[in-house]
């Protein structure tokens, strides 16, 4: 039988995305996710074994009520204008299954996280991209008031940015661009980091959502906690879907976990501050091997090989037999062949890491040189 005539359409017309190899053993450090390199807090891992005695339950909608409203202390909004979901992809997707028709266009500044465009693209909606600049920032208010036709839902800003790791706009531009009165998503995964928010901008557009995740700053990504923020309304119509579809969504361990997190929050800001002080210094180190870094406010940092000639495909093949695998970003629309993603490696990785770079740049320019022989 031919299944795949019975498949929506938009599911057919949707390309898969690529994310590579994943087989590697563990001797391979994997700098590809931008995972904070911190091991989880050993009061938050007792919490979670703790919890798993009660498996044969479902998780607590009581302990997930109870999360709600610590988060909503911990942004500053009420619980009502909190909503948890498996992961911040999970809220891509509720939002896209909220408000996108076929044919519904959504407006993203690219690069950026293709997971949003994939959401819209199920839902058989379109993505109208607009360039950043060569800063990497959302350059004219002027092109996304151009680019808006009769169908357009969404603007998604991803603030910071992945895969540029810096901020693209300032929350007077995000005001602006909440005036013209579409859905607008500000992703803040890596808000921790930089503290910058558009949170207080809640309290005035019913239109806004902003996506948080457990993953990044709170290192929790096995886990897949994350939140979105936004007016009662949209909270109300996100969960017509999630809790009449899935009730149960947080898992218990997960649902555990945030909690601890939240409990031990000084734990959480005394690693955020010195991810942000190995960043700086891992960002000094690859400046120092004539690579060009990108300011980041993330768990990672994009960096270009253009001064070294060395294409990042070539560079990925050769770390790659170093046993490190980092992301080569040529595949991302508006991102050269030379540049290249890193996690912010441990401490106890830092060295072995700038060697393995500082002896792959070595090795590719021999191989250049011997080839113009
Ligand atoms: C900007 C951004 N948003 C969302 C996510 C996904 O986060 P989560 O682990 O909560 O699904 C990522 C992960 O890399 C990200 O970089």
């Amino acid at each position: 039988m031919n299944v795949n005539s019975l498949v929506r359409k938009p599911i057919i017309q949707m390309d898969r995305i690529q994310w590579g190899e994943t087989k590697y053993d563990e001797s391979f450090l994997i700098l590809k996710w931008g995972e904070n390199p911190f091991p989880t807090s050993p009061k938050v891992i007792k919490a979670i074994s703790n919890s798993l005695s009660n498996l044969n339950s479902y998780p607590s909608l009581n302990i997930k009520e109870l999360l709600r409203d610590k988060l909503g202390i911990y942004a500053g909004v009420k619980a009502e204008n909190v909503l948890l979901t498996n992961g911040s992809d999970k809220a891509f997707r509720l939002i896209s299954e909220t408000f996108v028709d076929v044919d519904d266009e959504a407006i993203v500044f690219n690069p950026t996280f293709p997971v949003f465009s994939s959401s819209i693209k199920m839902m058989g909606g379109k993505i109208v991209p607009i360039p950043l600049n060569s800063n990497y920032e959302i350059s004219s208010f002027e092109d996304i008031q151009t680019s808006i036709s009769k169908r357009t839902k969404i603007i998604y800003i991803c603030n910071p940015n992945n895969p540029t790791g810096n901020y693209t706009t300032s929350i007077e531009i995000i005001e602006k661009i909440l005036e013209l009165g579409l859905i607008v998503i500000v992703d803040e995964a890596y808000f921790e980091f930089g503290g910058i928010s558009t949170v207080k901008l809640l309290e005035e557009y019913n239109n806004l959502i902003i996506l948080r995740s457990f993953s990044k700053t709170f290192g929790l990504a096995g886990l897949r906690v994350a939140y979105l923020l936004a007016s009662s309304e949209i909270i109300n119509m996100l969960s017509r879907i999630e809790d009449s579809i899935e009730t149960f969504n947080i898992t218990t361990p997960s649902l555990v976990g945030a909690l601890s997190i939240l409990k031990n929050m000084d734990e959480a800001l005394y690693s955020i501050k010195r991810l942000n002080e190995m960043r700086k210094q891992y960002s000094n180190k690859l400046q120092k091997l004539n690579l060009k870094v990108i300011n980041s406010s993330t768990t990672f940092v994009l960096f270009s090989l253009e001064n070294q000639k060395i294409s990042a495909s070539d560079f990925m093949k050769e770390m790659a037999f170093n046993k490190i695998i980092l992301k080569d970003l040529s595949i991302y629309d508006g991102l050269s062949k030379f540049d290249v993603y890193s996690a912010i490696p441990a401490p106890k990785d830092l060295e072995r890491v700038l060697d393995a770079i500082n002896n792959s740049i070595i090795k590719l320019k021999q191989n250049v040189k011997t080839e113009n022989i």
